[in-house]
């Protein structure tokens, strides 16, 4: 399978996992000459390019897009309909018009689009996806998920206090799709309304919650941006509370984070007795060495994207859960400009 990759920072690493995963990464490129020197001394043999045009014509299976967060959708539609498959980074779009584009774009292609979201495979969100999937909980009513970051001020401002870089640029409520895909996941579900509330008013992109109303009924709590205290589970933490019971990971410091507390209620047991456990996920084995957990997603989404190109497997994470988590934050920054109004999310699902 002959793979590119656009953008060589987050990019360089996914390839790097390509390759030991057995694709043949043939192609990267970055616009940055230290990114491209970079990747040519980590993956040898590998050709470099600095437009990611150049790579339209390099008969390519696949395509890895790890640019940046806010122009995933050009380059998507360019190889879609160029007919290689698609993984993209953690931003299906930047705005409606684009997820209709996109949508648009994989009807119409011969090739997949696959949504790079690794937070939905992290171990934990999968230990609460199989409880919530065994029936352990009953039906989900309550979903919460934090992607925050526990980062010194200092640390903070050089990430997303520059307004030349696209950490600097995207709304603060942009970067929602660690926490609104694993929600989409958890639930089977789409969202049908957005509304958004800076968490500090004094500081208004340093944090931010959402509630999303799903197409079930249910609501999501979303939190993301900068708070401290974070649990060790990559900056993850999930809870699911369902009519009998819930599954939620466990905030704790170190190996603990991955571990997910289940518990279903007494009054919903036939022995009248509550069952509560903490769970611990199973190690990810690879070439007989442990794969370190904040990498299983990672893993979990090339095998994926791979088994979709090479062996015609749907995508794990498709175009349309992909476009909707995207909108959460589009919208959700058209609920914050207007003073926290609730915002529907159109339904892309008949776009023709
Ligand atoms: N899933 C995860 O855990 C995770 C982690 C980090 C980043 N990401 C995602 O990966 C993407 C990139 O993030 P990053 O941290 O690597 O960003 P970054 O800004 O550090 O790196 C992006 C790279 O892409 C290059 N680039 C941008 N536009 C280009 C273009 N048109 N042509 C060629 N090169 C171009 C830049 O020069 C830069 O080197 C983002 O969407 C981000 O959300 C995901």
């Amino acid at each position: 399978m002959r793979v590119g990759v656009v953008g060589l920072r987050m990019g360089l690493y996914l390839a790097t996992w390509c390759r030991r995963l057995g694709m043949d990464v043939v192609v990267g490129c970055d616009r940055d000459p230290d990114r491209r020197a970079e990747a040519a001394a980590q993956l040898p043999g590998i050709t470099l390019a600095e437009d990611w045009r150049e790579l339209l014509h390099e008969d390519l299976d696949g395509v890895v897009l790890a640019n940046n967060f806010d122009e995933h959708a050009p380059p998507a539609i360019a190889f879609l309909d160029h007919g290689v498959h698609v993984l993209s980074e953690s931003a299906a779009c930047a705005s409606v018009d684009e997820a209709q584009a996109l949508i648009a774009a994989e009807q119409r292609s011969a090739a997949t689009y696959s949504f790079a979201e690794n937070y939905v495979f992290h171990p934990h969100v999968q230990l609460v996806r199989d409880a919530v999937d065994a029936g352990e909980i009953g039906r989900i009513t309550l979903v919460e998920a934090d992607y925050l970051h526990g980062m010194s001020p200092g640390d903070v401002t050089a990430l997303i206090r520059d307004p030349g870089h696209w950490r600097g640029r995207i709304a603060p409520t942009a970067y929602c799709t660690h926490t609104v895909s694993p929600v989409l996941a958890l639930t089977g579900e789409l969202p049908t309304e957005v509304t958004a509330f800076p968490v500090d008013s004094a500081d208004p992109r340093a944090a931010v919650v959402l509630l999303v109303r799903l197409t079930g009924g249910g609501l999501a709590v979303t939190r993301h941006g900068f708070l401290q205290g974070e649990p060790d589970s990559h900056w993850s933490w999930v809870s699911v509370r369902g009519t009998e019971g819930l599954a939620e990971s466990v905030r704790a410091a170190g190996d603990r984070a991955w571990s997910v507390r289940v518990r279903h209620e007494a009054w919903a047991a036939a022995e009248d007795v509550a069952r509560e456990q903490e769970r611990t996920p199973a190690p990810l084995l690879l070439d007989g060495a442990t794969v370190e957990p904040k990498a299983v997603g990672t893993v979990r989404v090339l095998e994926g994207f791979r088994a979709t190109v090479e062996y015609g497997e749907p995508p794990l994470i498709p175009v349309r859960p992909a476009v909707a988590a995207s909108l959460v934050g589009i919208l959700g920054a058209q609920s914050l400009r207007n003073n926290s109004h609730p915002t529907p999310i159109p339904d892309l699902t008949s776009t023709p």
